[in-house]
């Protein structure tokens, strides 16, 4: 039980990898906070947390939005003293070509990704910053360090993450406060299993470990760099991808 006592926030929580880190930290007594657009799912969420015996609860925020995140904050900081450890996760995809990607697909993807990990940073680093401690992790991808052919937008809002995460890391350590990225390579979800069958063998061929990653691949790094044992790492970028890249 290393994270009792201790809140966790994490976006993007109502299913897939941010469902899987919730768990992991609910599983290790830490109260956490699922965040989704959906209210309903939201809570859904916390409540299946509770009912095997976690604690939790469910609000909908959409992380592109700042005065929803402060508003979501706000609520929180009315319960609890602080938010101990953050997980930047919320993100989206709308692959293609570069020339072939309107407008509307950069700025949706680099809103949710980039933007969305800024706004809940900037409004969780608040509280971190008056307690001198916490703990920011934010979910890249192993595309944002190797680029990948149909996925610019991406590639360039996960590459924004870990430059963005390397600046904070910088501002926020002398608070006591660390600031790390995990990227993963392939991981089932919801996400990849829309990507075609031939597409999804192509990537297993590339993989050295041979098996495409589970979302609690990334929920355990996720813990590790949440625990007293990463005290001394910031600013670092793990990657969980089976030697994907490499
Ligand atoms: P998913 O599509 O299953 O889940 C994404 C979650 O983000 C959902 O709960 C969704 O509701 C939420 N979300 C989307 N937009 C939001 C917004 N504006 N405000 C609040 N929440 C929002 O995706 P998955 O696969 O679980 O991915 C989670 C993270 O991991 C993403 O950042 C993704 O880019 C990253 N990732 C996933 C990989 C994979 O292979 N599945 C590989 C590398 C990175």
């Amino acid at each position: 039980m290393q994270f009792k006592d201790k809140v966790v926030l994490v976006t993007g929580s109502t299913r897939g990898i941010g469902k899987a880190v919730a768990e992991a930290f609910a599983g290790q007594g830490a109260t956490v906070i699922i965040i989704g657009r959906s209210q309903e799912q939201a809570a859904q969420v916390a409540q299946e947390i509770v009912q095997k015996g976690g604690q939790a609860q469910g609000y909908g925020c959409d992380v592109t939005k700042l005065e929803q995140v402060q508003e979501t904050v706000n609520k929180l900081l009315d319960k609890h003293k602080c938010v101990d450890i953050l997980v930047n996760n919320a993100g989206i995809t709308r692959d293609n070509l570069f020339f072939r990607i309107d407008d509307n697909d950069w700025d949706e993807v680099l809103k949710v990704n980039l933007k969305g990990t800024f706004n809940v940073t900037k409004v969780v680093a608040r509280p971190m910053l008056k307690a001198k401690s916490g703990k920011i992790i934010s979910i890249a991808s192993v595309i944002g360090i190797t680029g990948n052919a149909g996925q610019s937008n991406y590639a360039a809002s996960k590459a924004g993450i870990i430059g963005f995460s390397k600046s904070a890391a910088r501002e926020l350590a002398s608070r006591g406060i660390t600031v790390n990225v995990v990227a993963p390579g392939y991981i089932r979800t919801d996400m990849t299993d829309k990507l075609s069958e031939a597409v999804q063998a192509k990537v297993l061929e590339r993989i050295p470990l041979q098996r495409f990653g589970q979302a609690s691949d990334v929920a355990e790094v996720c813990l590790f760099l949440a625990s007293k044992a990463a005290d001394y790492i910031t600013g670092q970028t793990i990657v969980v991808d089976g030697g994907l890249a490499i």
